[in-house]
């Protein structure tokens, strides 16, 4: 992920998501497809109702692609 030191917060359509695991994403939270050749995909998450989401961007979470409240040990 990248250097943030808080959550993403997002409001989500249903659908499914894909989120940066590699951090080359130049869309974070989303991914790019910048991952390719590296060996990493992205995290794919399928919303299932319409919901306020909090993703990783200190990249410490222990539930990546969300926060896990990790960044506030930072
Ligand atoms: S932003 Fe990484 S754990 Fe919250």
């Amino acid at each position: 992920m990248d250097m943030r030191t808080e959550p993403y917060i997002l409001h989500e359509e249903p659908g499914l998501k894909k989120y940066c695991a590699c951090g080359l994403s130049k869309n974070k939270p989303y991914c790019d497809g910048s991952h390719h050749g590296t060996g990493m995909h992205s995290y794919k998450v399928e919303i299932e109702e319409e919901r306020t989401v909090a993703i990783c961007g200190c990249g410490q979470s222990k539930s990546k692609p969300f926060c896990d409240g990790s960044h506030l040990s930072l």
